[in-house]
């Protein structure tokens, strides 16, 4: 298959081009290389590659051209620095993504894998002792400052366990990022109705792994912690450090790319979604741990600082990824956070090679 991989200079995209490559597939890639991404530009691939902005109609139709799939990661990723950020990433993700789904449209390419995010579900599945299954809202800035992290039941505030979300949980995304990435489904699943296509959405949970870029206020907390222990510092835990979240290797990640491109396609004008985590949760505490154990640092500190836009807990259910697909995750949390620790990052550039 030749598949296009937008964004696959990028810390994911880079390695489903090696997968695809592995695979005996013909990757080309397409990406901008976004300063905030890529403070240099990288090596010169040794694959095609295309320095084209997927905002880019000419630019995206003539990368098309004798395309099989497209494999799209290109996104302008992260909570940004505050509110300003939003016409940039409305821009790159949204605005983007249709430019993309246009050129498809014309193209005639009725194959899509998306690079979807939990971010959509807003918290995660909630159950309450009295009320079931319940959906609280926004934390108030009044108790995270009190420290009261843990989002109580809307109906009688009384404290809810925490569980794994299915797809088929409501969309509640909290920031824009979120509602870039809802948005990028919706515009999928337009195109998949009107077209013939079909779409699939993988909603990754926390990628972490060799290649993700340093800090900046885009990057995943693995890799503030990572570079916190670099400069011989201890890792700073937000909150008191009990979000549960899902910790997933990026080359599963990559991997579950492949089989969704090469999986039988699902039926046309439809957008499937998949939770894309490796089912089992962490807290942030514990991966701040485990990465301070693996790196010989200092031990976390848990700071109880917080960020408004950040969900308490949220994992996903990741059992019809497994089902439809066959997938099965094969970097476990101590491993993987071993090697994480140990492996360098994308310092100016990203690894394209
Ligand atoms: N890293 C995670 O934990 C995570 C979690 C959920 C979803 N995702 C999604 O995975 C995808 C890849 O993310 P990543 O972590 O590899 O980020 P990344 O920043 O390393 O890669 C994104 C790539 O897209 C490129 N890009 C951005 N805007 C572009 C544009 N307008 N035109 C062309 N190229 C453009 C960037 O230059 C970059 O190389 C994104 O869609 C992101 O939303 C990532
Ligand atoms: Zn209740």
């Amino acid at each position: 298959m030749r598949v296009l991989v937008t964004g696959g200079a990028g810390f994911i995209g880079s390695q489903v081009v090696r997968s695809l490559e592995r695979a005996g597939h013909e990757p080309v890639v397409l990406d901008v290389l976004l300063p905030r991404a890529h403070a240099a530009v990288p090596e010169p691939p040794g694959r095609e590659f295309l320095r084209v902005d997927v905002r880019d109609a000419d630019g995206v139709r003539t990368a098309l051209r004798g395309i099989d799939a497209v494999c799209h990661q290109a996104a302008m990723v992260g909570l940004g620095k505050d509110f300003a950020d939003a016409p940039a990433y409305v821009g790159c993700n949204d605005l983007g993504t249709a430019v993309l789904l246009s050129g498809m449209a014309e193209a005639g390419v009725r194959r899509l894998v998306l690079a979807g995010s939990m971010v959509v579900y807003g918290e995660g599945r909630y159950d309450c002792p009295r009320h079931g299954r319940v959906r609280p809202g926004p934390r108030r800035p009044e108790d995270l400052a009190a420290g009261r992290f843990e989002p109580p039941c809307p109906e009688c505030g009384a404290a809810l366990s925490p569980g794994l979300v299915g797809e088929d949980a409501p969309a509640d995304p909290r920031n824009v990022y979120a509602v870039t990435k809802l948005a990028q489904e919706h515009l999928s699943a337009a195109w998949a109705r009107s077209t013939g296509g079909s779409a699939v959405s993988l909603r990754y949970h926390n990628v972490y792994g060799p290649g993700m870029p340093r800090d900046t206020p885009y990057a995943g907390v693995a890799s503030l912690f990572r570079s916190a222990l670099a400069r011989g510092e201890a890792p700073r835990v937000f909150e008191d450090g009990g979000q549960r979240r899902d910790f997933v290797h990026v080359r599963d990640v990559a991997a579950a790319n492949v089989l969704a491109l090469e999986a039988d396609a699902p039926p046309g004008g439809t957008l499937t979604p998949y939770n894309t985590g490796s089912g089992d949760p962490h807290t942030v505490g514990e991966m701040a741990e485990a990465l301070a154990r693996a790196h010989g640092g200092p031990r976390p500190v848990t700071t109880g600082e917080f960020r408004l836009g950040d969900v308490r807990h949220v994992t996903a259910d990741p059992s019809r990824l497994r089902r439809d697909l066959g997938w099965t995750p094969e970097v476990g949390f101590a491993a993987g956070m071993e090697e994480f620790a140990r492996a360098g990052q994308r310092a100016s550039a990203a690894v394209v090679g």
